[in-house]
């Protein structure tokens, strides 16, 4: 019904050259086929091109993702980048909304849900991030919280095709802590994103959404998270960035 789903967020490391090297390796690694797993990579923005062309060369179906992107189509906006320049070079996916965006970027709900919006226009999947900081956790409102997160990040969105957008739960607490949330934890807040899905999209379209689980996951805790109903796999930080760590995330979620 939804296909497990891997993704690294190789986040601000690896130069081009590094980054094709990383890619390269992955690819190697993977050159057996994953089975009914989509895997992602989302390099920083520099690296797509040679990374993309890695990927083609191989005719690998490791799929390409970036880590941001501008909802507007092009103009003077210095520094950003517009949909169909990730189109451009390959990309497939973007990340957006990522506690490190919102949290150093300013970047907001509103934001996340226009990135969105213009994403999907150009048939691009979001990887759309949520996940509450420790002080809600502690206070114990941390199903509310990202429950409320959803509901602005999807307003108004039309989904059509449920396969092409991916949602991950990353408690921020648990990103590049080592500290990481329980499976119980995950899919505590899994489960409510997938009933507030109901509620927005309707049960079918719920049902083939993506949930990921993200925060210092590992091929040692891995196969915890993928157990669990409603957690439909990961985003990768720290783990993704060494070719056998990652590799072996993805062959949890084969079998
Ligand atoms: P981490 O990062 O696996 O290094 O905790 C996950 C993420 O931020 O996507």
């Amino acid at each position: 019904m939804r296909n497990r789903m891997i993704a690294g967020n190789w986040k601000m490391n690896k130069t081009f050259s590094e980054g094709v090297v990383l890619a390269q390796g992955i690819v190697d690694e993977l050159a057996g086929g994953t089975g009914a797993v989509d895997v992602v990579i989302a390099p920083p923005a520099v690296d797509l091109k040679g990374v993309s062309e890695v990927l083609n060369q191989a005719g690998s179906s490791v799929a390409l993702s970036a880590q941001n992107v501008y909802w507007e189509e092009s103009g003077a906006y210095t520094g950003e980048l517009a949909p169909a320049m990730l189109e451009s070079v390959g990309a497939t996916y973007c990340i957006i909304g990522h506690s490190e965006r919102r949290g150093y970027f300013g970047e907001t709900d509103e934001d996340v849900n226009r990135k969105a919006k213009a994403l999907m226009a150009h048939g691009i999947t979001p990887i759309s991030c949520c996940g509450e900081p420790l002080e809600v956790r502690e206070a114990g409102g941390h199903v509310a919280f990202v429950v409320e997160q959803i509901k602005a990040d999807t307003a108004g969105l039309t989904i059509t095709d449920p396969s092409k957008y991916v949602i991950a739960y990353e408690p921020i607490w648990a990103i590049g802590t080592g500290k990481t949330a329980t499976a119980d934890d995950a899919q505590e807040v899994c489960g409510a994103i997938r009933k507030t899905l109901v509620e927005i999209f309707g049960a079918e379209t719920a049902q083939s959404i993506r949930i990921l689980y993200g925060g210092s996951a590992k091929p040692e805790n891995i196969n915890g998270f993928l157990e669990k109903e409603d957690v439909d796999g990961a985003l990768v930080g720290g783990a993704s960035l060494k070719t056998d760590s990652f590799a072996a995330m993805v062959k949890s979620a084969m079998n």
